[in-house]
């Protein structure tokens, strides 16, 4: 049984801060995963999970994979990321006021930790956490300062990861006549929709919220596929885009696509599943890797003082990382999952 002293135990973060928010009923955890190259940073996920030990590994994995993330692109960053466990019972109506007291916990750390939006957060939220946490808090809305939600900026990394992807696959970059699958629409997939619809590639979908597909029905020229249907159907590029885990021993033999690339965070569910994905032929690019264009993003406006436009141009980085990505897995045999760790680990060992 995984209990909570064991992942607190075995995970290999620098610390993991768990506050229970008594008002609320909410747990709030920061796991700050590494420092090494930059202030802790990133997003806050907000959402119920079955228990408490679920909801600290879930932080555990995605405070790692910003370390990864951040590393593999080369940013001066680390990794982090916090989680708010909702009750069963949480009453909406107290949401300003938690994330008023989560935004007083991240001032308490002094820096230790800097946040933004994440799965179940959006921009206003940063709003009402930067009124206690500011200054360590990204992506409030434009109206109060911030450069706002980041699901198009992601959007548009992963789909320069997919010119990448196509490049390898087929020696041609282009996406026109390719055929993807979108599996989750939220604020990334959405985004995404649009700029694979401009470069006329075929685009399938699937969400699990009736309200999302129901809202996606007039939008021409793509297609509707059911949640069992998901994994088996055909297609160049698989895209996840909603949460983690979804490429593991079950579904990964069923998958009859060329590549795998998308927006959302932790994608396999264990280690092992890259080389399955490997064995099968299949191209994973690395989320931590195809991910990164939100963060970026941010951190270019915010603290670099870009404009968006110059913001957005650096997000096209995405395609040479993965290249080279690609390229390493190839000359050295091993998963791209492993070449993409192995560069990051590189800069990680740097003293
Ligand atoms: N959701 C973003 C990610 O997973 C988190 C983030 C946003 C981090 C903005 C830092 C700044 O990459």
């Amino acid at each position: 049984m995984t209990t909570i002293q064991s992942l607190l135990q075995q995970w290999d973060g620098e610390s993991t801060v768990i506050r229970h928010d008594r008002p609320s009923g909410a747990f709030i955890i920061i796991a700050i995963h590494s420092s090494h190259l930059g202030i802790p940073s990133g997003g806050t996920r907000m959402k119920m999970y079955p228990d408490l030990a679920q909801a600290l590994q879930d932080a555990h994995r995605l405070a790692q994979g910003m370390t990864l993330k951040f590393a593999v692109a080369g940013m001066k960053r680390g990794g982090g990321k916090a989680v708010i466990a909702l009750p069963p019972d949480f009453d909406p109506g107290g949401r300003p006021n938690l994330l008023r007291r989560y935004g007083a916990l991240i001032k308490s750390l002094n820096g230790a930790f800097e946040t933004g939006p994440d799965v179940g957060t959006a921009a206003e939220d940063m709003d009402l956490i930067a009124e206690t946490g500011a200054p360590h808090v990204f992506c409030r809305t434009p109206a109060n300062g911030g450069s706002g939600d980041t699901g198009p900026a992601t959007a548009l990394g992963v789909f320069h990861g997919m010119h990448a992807v196509c490049e390898r696959l087929f020696g041609d970059p282009a996406l026109a006549g390719r055929r993807v699958l979108l599996q989750g629409v939220g604020s990334v997939g959405r985004a995404l929709i649009d700029l694979l619809r401009e470069a006329e590639a075929e685009v399938l979908f699937n969400d699990i919220d009736r309200g999302v597909v129901d809202a996606l029905r007039d939008v021409p020229g793509i297609r509707f596929v059911p949640a069992e249907a998901v994994y088996e159907t055909p297609c160049d590029i698989f895209a996840p885009c909603a949460l983690g885990g979804v490429l593991n021993q079950d579904t990964i033999p069923k998958l009859r696509c060329r590549a795998v690339a998308g927006g959302a965070n932790n994608q396999l569910a264990e280690p092992a599943d890259a080389r399955r994905l490997h064995a099968r032929g299949i191209l994973y690019a690395p989320d931590y890797a195809i991910n990164i264009g939100g963060a970026m993003v941010a951190v270019s406006m915010e603290l670099d003082g870009l404009s968006r436009a110059e913001a957005e141009e650096r997000v096209k980085s995405v395609r040479g990382t993965l290249l080279h990505i690609f390229e390493v897995a190839g000359q050295e045999g091993c998963t791209s999952e492993e070449a993409a760790r192995r560069i990051a680990e590189a800069r990680l060992s740097r003293p």
